[in-house]
């Protein structure tokens, strides 16, 4: 008997990652899901948004799939390291579970940051369908349910980290993309890994400016677009 369930992996900048050996699908870049998140969704997602609005507080964040909970964790670390209150939406259908969420190694990634290991845990640990303040900085609202049905809120910033186009072509389409650019502030951010053209185009005919954004290690683009006034 084969067990079809999610397996870790190991990428290549050593970070673990999760594979789906049902639809053939990990939740990271094989290039190093570590230095992904950090590239697209911190850096070109959050660091991007607030070097245009420095003093606008709270930064309001939507995730679509916690899935590892690597992104909320990494931006808990830098709303405490920048002191800058956070309020993070995420959503999720298919929760891991801890005999997945404990094995993986993100918090041994970098040795400056173990002061916000145990954080990790409590991410995950946290009740689905629940909010609270996580720190100081970082508040965080935690929903067991899909993109389809959510109720959003009004957000900043959206790291669309879904699973790619191929294998769930259903919510890269028009319909959820302007679910969600209609919550989205004026001149906020939606960053993703995918750099597919028909994303483009939907993101244009809702009006999006899109920038020229390189991709992480391994990825020539991303894609990260602006929504207007
Ligand atoms: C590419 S993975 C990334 C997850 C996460 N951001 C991470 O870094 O681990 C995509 C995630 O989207 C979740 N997902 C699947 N269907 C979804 C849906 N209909 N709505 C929202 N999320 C969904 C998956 O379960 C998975 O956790």
């Amino acid at each position: 008997m084969t067990n079809k369930g999610p397996k870790i992996i190991t990428t290549e900048d050593g970070s673990h990652s999760v594979y789906l050996p049902d639809i053939n699908e990990s939740y990271h870049s094989s290039h190093g899901a570590y230095r992904e998140s950090i590239h697209v969704f911190l850096l070109y997602g959050l660091e991007a948004w607030y070097a245009r609005n420095r003093g606008k507080f709270p930064i309001r964040i939507f995730e679509v799939g916690f899935g590892t909970g690597l992104n909320a964790w990494l931006t808990l670390i830098w709303a405490e390291q920048n002191q800058v209150p956070v309020l993070y939406h995420t959503i999720e259908p298919f929760p891991l579970s801890a005999d997945i969420y404990n094995e993986l190694n993100f918090t041994q990634m970098d040795e400056t940051l173990t002061h916000y290991n145990g954080y990790f845990k409590r991410l995950h640990q946290m009740d689905w369908d629940s909010g609270k303040p996580m720190t100081d900085y970082f508040n965080i609202k935690k929903d067991k349910i899909s993109l389809q049905e959510v109720k959003l809120y009004p957000a900043d910033i959206v790291y669309f980290d879904a699973f790619s186009p191929k294998k769930q072509p259903e919510l890269w389409e028009h319909a959820l993309l302007q679910k969600i650019h209609e919550r989205m502030n004026p001149q906020g951010v939606f960053v993703t890994y995918c750099a597919a053209g028909h994303l483009k185009k939907n993101l244009v005919s809702l009006e999006m400016t899109l920038d020229e954004v390189p991709g992480p290690p391994g990825k020539k683009e991303m894609t990260r677009a602006w929504k207007k006034n």
